[in-house]
């Protein structure tokens, strides 16, 4: 049987050019649409030479009616995976309109042409950051949300907006997925996560100060009321998650409610703990230094995992060793990212 095609907006990305092997692999037709603005086509070229085929890619803005009329003219989409959007929280407090702008009135205007295009299923890529300062964990996706930044309040409108757009719809499908700390690359080590600039992430961070990029990790705090008084928190390879995601867009047709689901391990590790795994993975030193707490921070954040399974059939599979070697291999191998 013939599958659906997908169009995967913010597709050059991390998480979605990793998504976008695994679709592939899993038999879907997919369509890549980006702006390119956090991103480059270097990572699609790597994406075809993984999967062995041509990528379908089309340089867009979700904002822009035009640019999204013609996939939808050039393709018959049946789901959306919607990864495009902004994600650094310090520049979102610095340029909150930017913000609400690119995140949450491009969503409008991606589900208004998709509605008027007759594709109404998507599944969104929301964050654990919805839940503020959570009072215990694990998180269920039941606890109380909150924003402290622009980033974190956008995503919240944007769930919000989704619930809305399917009170006011039924035929609508909708997955929101709430990401914990994603990390880690490809096996491969050829696609993986290439910030600009100075990364904000521990992992990004730790992984250039291993392979000489950066003199030292400062590690934000250690007097939280931790295992050692760093912060904890769930990480999660990229490649579970893109497998969240081939699970939800074949399930997602099924769902009679607005999905809203946790995407973590359910495991905490701290920043100390994966210094030491990163260290042991590389066989390099990270050099570190005890900074002041960063504002905004939280002691410990991580998953309860287990409506994901109930609900998608799955569960992350891959441990700490395999995203330290991994995000090792990619980093070592491409010590400057796709430059
Ligand atoms: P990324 O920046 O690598 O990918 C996002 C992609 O979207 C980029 O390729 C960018 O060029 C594109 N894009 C941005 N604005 C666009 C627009 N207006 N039109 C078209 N394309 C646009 O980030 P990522 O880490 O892959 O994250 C993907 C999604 O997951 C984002 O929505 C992010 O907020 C969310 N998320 C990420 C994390 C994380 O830690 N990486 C955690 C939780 C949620
Ligand atoms: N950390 C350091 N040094 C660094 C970077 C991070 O010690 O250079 C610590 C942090 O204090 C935290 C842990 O490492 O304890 C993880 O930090 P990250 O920045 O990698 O991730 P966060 O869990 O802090 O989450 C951040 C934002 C969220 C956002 C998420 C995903 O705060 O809003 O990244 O992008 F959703």
């Amino acid at each position: 049987m013939p599958k659906d095609t997908i169009l995967v907006t913010g597709g050059a990305g991390y998480i979605g050019s990793h998504t976008v092997v695994l679709l592939i692999e899993a038999g879907y037709k997919v369509v890549v649409f980006d702006n390119l603005s956090n991103a480059s086509k270097e990572s699609l070229k790597r994406v075809e030479k993984l999967v062995n085929q041509k990528i379908t890619f089309i340089e867009g803005d979700i904002r822009s009616r035009e640019d999204l009329q013609k996939v939808f003219d050039s393709h018959n989409i049946d789901s959306v995976i919607h990864f495009a959007g902004l994600k650094a929280v310090g520049e979102s407090v610095e340029k909150p309109l930017k913000y609400y702008d690119n995140n949450v009135n491009g969503t409008v205007i991606l589900c208004e042409m998709m509605a008027k295009n007759g594709c109404k299923s998507i599944i969104f890529s929301s964050s654990a950051t919805v839940y503020g300062d959570p009072a215990t964990t694990p998180i269920l996706e039941s606890f109380p949300t909150s924003a402290t930044n622009p980033y974190g309040r956008s995503k919240l409108m944007i769930e919000e907006i989704l619930r809305d757009v399917y009170v006011a719809d039924n035929a609508w499908k909708i997955v929101l997925l709430r990401y914990f700390n994603p990390v880690g690359s490809h096996q491969s080590g050829s696609i993986g996560e290439d910030p600009n600039g100075i990364p904000n992430n521990l992992m990004p961070f730790i992984a250039q100060t291993a392979v000489g990029k950066r003199e030292y990790l400062s590690v934000f705090g250690d007097d939280y009321d931790t295992i050692d008084g760093t912060g904890v928190r769930d990480y999660i390879h990229v490649v579970d998650l893109a497998d969240a995601h081939v699970k939800a867009v074949g399930k997602v047709k099924n769902f009679t409610e607005v999905m809203t689901i946790n995407l973590g391990t359910g495991k905490g590790y701290s920043v100390l703990e994966m210094v030491k795994a990163f260290e042991k993975a590389s066989g390099k030193k990270v050099p570190y230094q005890i900074a002041p707490r960063r504002a905004g921070d939280i002691a410990t954040c991580f998953a309860n995992p287990s409506y994901a399974k109930e609900i998608l059939a799955w569960e992350a599979t891959k441990g700490i060793e395999a995203m330290c070697e991994d995000s090792w291999r990619w980093q070592s191998s491409n010590p400057n990212g796709y430059n």
